[in-house]
């Protein structure tokens, strides 16, 4: 077979793609390297943790609480905005969670939240801020990567932590021990 061949036998066409559904198995068929489907579909299985309840939350005082892991570095911040959110949850969609380290360079962002504008920062090391109505934008800073945002569930009054959108910085894996 030649080089050329080869490669067209490897190389995922956009209309074989497509064909294909788009699906992580039409990859396998087509590609026939299902190693590259098993790294596109390990997810993270987190644990659902409750962290705290809504009848207890005040607008605009975070609390500090320990998700994902049970490294002391695995903190969020969980706080009632007083306005809707992105992934808010609670009877207004105000209520969030993010992860307290800085997505830059991990500079420690507790006691940095600003009520008045439902942001966390300026982070201490180089002044990054983000929108915590906003899935943890950047307002201003170095950082490039949003905050890692918490995925919340309420039921009852009982607010559970059940996952986290985007990597915790200095861990290959969020759910990890940091060493
Ligand atoms: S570590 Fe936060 S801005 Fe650099």
């Amino acid at each position: 077979m030649t080089q050329e061949a080869q490669n067209d036998k490897f190389c995922l066409s956009r209309r074989a793609f497509l064909l294909s559904g788009g699906t992580a198995a039409g990859i396998v068929a087509v590609t026939g390297i299902p190693g590259l489907v098993d790294a596109a579909l390990q997810t993270a299985t987190y644990p659902r943790r409750k962290i705290g309840q809504v009848s207890k939350l005040k607008v605009d005082v975070p609390l500090v609480v320990q998700y994902p892991g049970k490294d002391p570095n695995s903190m969020a911040y969980l706080v009632k905005l007083g306005k809707s959110a992105g992934g808010g949850v609670g009877p207004k969609g105000d209520i969030v969670a993010f992860s307290t380290l800085c997505s830059h360079m991990g500079g420690p962002l507790i006691g940095t939240y600003k009520g008045k504008h439902k942001v966390l920062g300026p982070c201490p090391f180089h002044l990054t801020t983000f929108d915590l109505s906003r899935h943890g934008l950047v307002v201003a800073g170095q950082a490039t990567e949003s905050l890692p945002q918490v995925r919340l569930e309420v039921k009852g009054d009982d607010i559970y932590a059940t996952g986290v959108m985007g990597l915790i910085y200095g861990y290959h894996d969020n759910l990890a021990i940091q060493g």
